[in-house]
């Protein structure tokens, strides 16, 4: 194990009908303006809004709304939202929806407390946030674990860059499998694969001895592949959401970082490719994965033929990736471009940019150059 400090700010509140427990727990320490974050609209037919509503107008809230957080959260999207804030001396924000609105939420708290611009702070000083207006997230779409970490990733319009800006941390979280009842079938099976693809991303870190965290992120990689076929079979299975909800927050909440390196290049390149496609961030991951891991299987051969072995039952590495390759066709994800859903028309040229452009990660098996990312993604063509 590598050295590291680990703590915790998020509170989590599990299991069906948890959010009274938390609220009556939780509300009462924070101020009376609240700001309710959600997306283009599911909270208000599933009925989730009408229920924050009450609840938030019983503990005696003035709430005001902050609406039409779209996936892949913008940067507009964060000034309008800071700009709500602050117009309305928001005291408490409460997100809820999936990933996109949490992180918006995340960086909302932060930006309002500003004067100066978060992104040129983070990004042109190296700064990062130390306030924010504090905040709680109710999960409404499980498989980015953004309920339980400080980092949002927001696309950039004018930049054409997606990537991470950091905010605030909820102070607790609500998770109750219930509310993803109404999630759309590929969307259930797209923020699952998103977990599948943190586990795997962790663990295939180069810092590579013998380690508990590697362990712990195999459990979470098969208890997700386990537990996405039961919704192949039943859609509606509750237990079988609720295990993908814990091990949505477990993958990205820092245990499985603990004591090493993480990789997370085809994050890098996911991100980008959403930057210019604007694409479903757990489909993008689910196109390029096989390919990128057919590029580095041979530099960590024992570590995938592990993952093969725990996870997918096969005995090689290179039967792994094809059996991870398998599951992604068997859950009806992509595996090509032009099956995802996209503003532009997926060309080589919009490849180029999204490899000249991406993050590339030092400590995965192997360092990629630009070209070779490239010939990855055109691999996904
Ligand atoms: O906007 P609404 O109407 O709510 O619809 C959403 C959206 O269309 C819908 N939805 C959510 N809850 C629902 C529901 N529909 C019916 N019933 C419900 N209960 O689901 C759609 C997708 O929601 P979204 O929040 O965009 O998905 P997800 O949770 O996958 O979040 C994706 C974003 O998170 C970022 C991604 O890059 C992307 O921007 N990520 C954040 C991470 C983090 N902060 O740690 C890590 C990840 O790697 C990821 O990058
Ligand atoms: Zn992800």
């Amino acid at each position: 194990m590598n050295k590291f400090t680990f703590s915790y700010p998020t509170k989590v509140y599990f299991g069906e009908g948890s959010v009274a427990q938390a609220f009556a727990a939780e509300l009462g320490k924070v101020g009376e303006n609240v700001m309710l974050a959600y997306g283009s609209g599911s909270v208000k037919k599933n009925g989730v809004y009408d229920e924050m509503k009450a609840m938030l107008s019983q503990a005696d809230k003035k709430v005001v709304d902050f609406s039409g957080i779209m996936s892949n959260p913008t940067y507009t999207k964060v000034q309008e939202g800071a700009a709500l804030a602050r117009e309305h001396h928001v005291d408490f924000i409460l997100a809820v929806g999936g990933g996109s609105v949490i992180d918006c939420c995340k960086v909302v708290s932060a930006q309002a407390m500003l004067e100066e611009d978060i992104w040129n702070m983070e990004y042109g000083k190296g700064k990062f946030p130390t306030a924010g207006i504090p905040m709680g997230a109710v999960v409404t779409a499980s498989g980015t674990g953004a309920e339980m970490n400080a980092g949002a990733v927001i696309t950039y319009e004018e930049k054409k860059w997606k990537g991470p800006v950091f905010g605030t941390a909820a102070s607790f979280a609500v998770l109750d499998p219930a509310y993803t009842m109404s999630v759309p079938p590929m969307q259930v099976l797209s923020g699952a694969f998103d977990t599948l693809s943190h586990a795997m991303e962790t663990y295939l870190g180069n810092s590579d001895e013998d380690n508990v965290s590697d362990d712990v992120a195999l459990a979470i990689m098969r208890n997700t592949v386990v537990n996405m076929r039961r919704l192949l079979n039943n859609i509606h299975d509750m237990q079988a959401r609720s295990n993908l909800m814990w091990d949505s927050a477990m993958a990205e909440n820092g245990i499985l970082k603990c004591g090493r390196l993480t990789d997370f290049q085809a994050h890098q390149i996911e991100h980008q490719l959403g930057a210019y496609t604007d694409c479903n961030h757990g489909q993008g991951l689910a196109v390029i994965h096989p390919a990128y891991y057919r590029h580095i299987v041979k530099d960590a051969p024992e570590k995938f033929t592990r993952l093969a072995k725990v996870v997918f039952n096969v005995d090689t590495a290179e039967a792994g990736v094809d059996a991870l390759e398998s599951f992604i066709k068997e859950c009806g994800l992509p595996t090509k471009m032009n099956q995802l859903k996209s503003t532009v028309e997926i060309t080589p040229e919009v490849l180029r940019q999204v490899a000249d452009t991406c993050n590339v990660i030092k400590c995965g098996p192997r360092e990629l150059d630009r070209e070779e990312i490239y010939e990855i993604l055109m691999e996904c063509m």
